[in-house]
């Protein structure tokens, strides 16, 4: 190992949600944060290295995004993903969810209909609300530990107000990477209806073995024309603070609606350091990626074995990538509404709360592993011993 993912940092008082933001969230600060989707590590040298060098410049003007922006964004798309991506086809913005607002506002009117696969990640559900629109939810289906898209449902609750879908892959919370057969057939339902699909693949570069990412725009022609592809480098290189996202939209009728609204909120300028990191991140991150990814693995397995052996009350939901996981908490004997803070006030962790993933997260937590394992362990421990005092 080249990069030492077992060094303790000591966020506090950096400003940051995950550490700072605890009394706010959980009413307490004395708790191991493994809740909100950053990690406890440093970004990859060439990144740190990178926003150094802009920073010594002293002067942070309006940037504008050089040819190089769009190359590290079609080759790291290419190499990863098998994506070939036309520079001209990127719209940056100031993150994803915002990019799903936009994608909303651009591609739907007031009132319209958009699907979302529930449990899922929350602000899914609000970016619907928020803009005006109804929120269809198709719910996902839990079958021995591995949950499934229900297509039935699906084909069922489709009207004529349904214009869109808000498709999360890798499924956070629930670790699925879907497999090119389950994207196939809910492409083939979306083009049926008519239905756009907005694809937050934010979490696609980190998959664990056995497993590959399947942009739905690579699966045809017709599914590249029909669909929009939202991604960023910030969950994979640790840099969401640095507000860069990027947007793959083929279509030139969708992508100038998509940048008309973009332009209507003057939201087109980028962030100086932002633009650095991403280049820095999808040009020179590849070989920490990987290690990364072996850490996190372990990590899970780590978390997998410790819960089989030590709270079997508590169940993993094996993930197929992603570093945050869910966890069924159904057989603790803890109401729904009572597990956030039986885990932060009597094991002293913050976990999400399943809850706010909407239908389908009753009974379950998500747990971010996206820390050394001496805090993952410490974590564990605390959940242990409150679990055993019930
Ligand atoms: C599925 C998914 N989409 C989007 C985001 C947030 O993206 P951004 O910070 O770029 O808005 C997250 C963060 O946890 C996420 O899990």
């Amino acid at each position: 190992m080249k990069y030492n993912f077992d060094k303790a940092i000591n966020r506090k008082n950096t400003g940051c949600k995950k550490w700072d933001g605890l009394k706010t969230w959980y009413g307490e600060d004395d708790l191991i944060p493994m809740w909100i989707a950053d990690m406890d590590f440093e970004s990859p040298p060439c990144v740190v290295e990178a926003i150094e060098r802009r920073a010594a410049h002293g002067v942070y003007g309006y940037p504008i995004r050089e040819d190089s922006f769009y190359e590290a964004v079609t080759g790291w798309m290419k190499r990863h993903h098998g994506f070939s991506v036309d520079p001209s086809w990127v719209v940056p913005s100031p993150g994803v969810v915002p990019a799903l607002a936009f994608a909303i506002l651009a591609f739907t009117n007031p009132g319209d209909k958009i699907i979302v696969q529930s449990p899922i990640y929350p602000p899914f559900f609000s970016v619907i609300a928020d803009n005006g629109r109804q929120v269809l939810v198709n719910r996902l289906r839990l079958e021995g530990g591995k949950y499934a898209m229900d297509f039935d449902d699906l084909e069922r609750s489709i009207d004529s107000r349904t214009r869109m879908i808000l498709l999360c892959n890798p499924h956070n919370p629930v670790g699925r990477v879907w497999k090119e057969k389950e994207l196939s057939k809910l492409g083939e339902i979306c083009l049926k209806h008519n239905i756009t699909i907005v694809s937050d693949e934010i979490h696609s570069d980190v998959i664990y073995r056995g497993n590959k990412h399947i942009p739905v725009a690579t699966l045809s022609p017709q599914l590249l024309e029909s669909s929009i592809t939202c991604m960023a480098p910030s969950k994979t290189f640790n840099i969401p603070g640095l507000a860069t996202a990027i947007n793959i939209i083929p279509n030139e009728k969708m992508r100038q609606d998509f940048q008309n609204v973009i332009e209507g909120l003057h939201l087109a300028t980028g962030n100086v350091f932002g633009i650095v990191a991403l280049e820095a991140a999808y040009n020179r991150g590849e070989e920490w990626l990987k290690e990364l990814i072996d850490y996190l693995e372990n990590n899970i397995n780590f978390l997998s074995s410790f819960l089989k052996k030590r709270i079997p009350q508590i169940k993993l939901i094996e993930p197929e990538g992603m570093f945050v996981v869910w966890l069924d908490c159904r057989e603790l004997p803890i109401e729904s509404a009572h597990l956030k803070d039986f885990f932060a006030k009597e094991a002293k962790v913050a976990l999400n709360d399943g809850i706010t993933f909407g239908p389908g997260g009753e009974g379950f937590m998500r747990m971010n592993v996206g820390c050394p394992r001496s805090t993952l362990e410490e974590g564990l421990l605390r959940i242990e011993k409150a679990v055993k005092s019930l």
